[in-house]
């Protein structure tokens, strides 16, 4: 009679990271696979509204607005697919020393026109001697924008965002603080899980994005709320190691 070892927890470990890898490539091709008919349908809605463009009689407008509806909703799936396939994608980073505040600086550049259309002030506390950080800088500047975009949604009426650097021990830490809404305890408890949200039409996949990517480059997330007040998001990055140093 054979006695087998029972499996280790690192084994069962390992075989679930290989489970999940399995079943996260196989929901991106999944994913894949709908675009394709979905921007067929796309198309054909649009030839179709083309063709109803001049609507006369009562039921040429009433398909024109189904047809618009139809339309809608594919522009919705699409939106859904694109940000699940940026969920999921598995990313080999390409990390390069980076200044953070300069890249901060950029990506606010970037989002200036976004935060002026909102009514949003953005003021920054940068910390002149931060020491350079470990960063794939397209991939990271994707998880900041999720998290200025959420920053702007929270603040419907206008608001202040305040983006803040400082050195911790060997970690770089960046705070992104918002006045807006703020975050109930139920929201606080799930807000990380993929496709929860309290946005009509929100993918709820924001959030999870941003975690993975952050997580990806050695560093962590968290959050601090005070509901009606406003949201301060921490961000800590490992320190690059210096050149020529131990
Ligand atoms: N800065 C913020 N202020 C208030 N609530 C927030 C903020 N950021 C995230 N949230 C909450 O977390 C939820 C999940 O965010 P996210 O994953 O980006 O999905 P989505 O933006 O599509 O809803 C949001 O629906 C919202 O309730
Ligand atoms: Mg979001």
């Amino acid at each position: 009679m054979s006695s087998a070892t029972p499996p280790t927890s690192a084994d069962v470990q390992q075989r679930l990271i290989a489970q999940y890898a399995e079943i996260a490539q196989l929901a991106g091709a999944l994913a894949h696979e709908i675009k394709n008919p979905l921007s067929t349908i796309r198309l054909n809605m649009e030839l179709l509204a083309e063709d109803l463009d001049e609507a006369q009689t009562p039921a040429q407008r009433r398909a024109l607005k189904r047809i618009d509806t139809v339309q809608r909703e594919c522009s919705r799936l699409q939106d859904l697919l694109d940000n699940f396939l940026d969920f999921a994608k598995v990313r080999r980073l390409s990390l390069k020393p980076t200044d953070l505040n300069r890249e901060l600086q950029e990506t606010l550049d970037f989002f200036a026109p976004e935060a002026a259309e909102g009514g949003i002030e953005v003021v920054r506390y940068f910390d002149p001697d931060l020491p350079t950080v470990q960063l794939d800088r397209e991939v990271f500047r994707g998880s900041l924008l999720n998290l200025l975009i959420n920053a702007k949604q929270a603040m419907p009426g206008g608001g202040q965002i305040v983006l803040r650097t400082r050195t911790a021990g060997d970690r770089a830490v960046l705070q992104i603080i918002d006045t807006g809404c703020g975050i109930d305890d139920h929201t606080a408890a799930h807000m990380f899980e993929a496709f929860y949200s309290t946005k009509p039409g929100g993918s709820g996949l924001g959030l999870p994005t941003a975690a993975k990517i952050i997580e990806a480059h050695g560093g962590m997330i968290q959050v601090q709320s005070e509901l009606g007040q406003g949201t301060q998001f921490t961000i800590e990055l490992p320190v690059a190691p210096r050149l020529g140093r131990e």
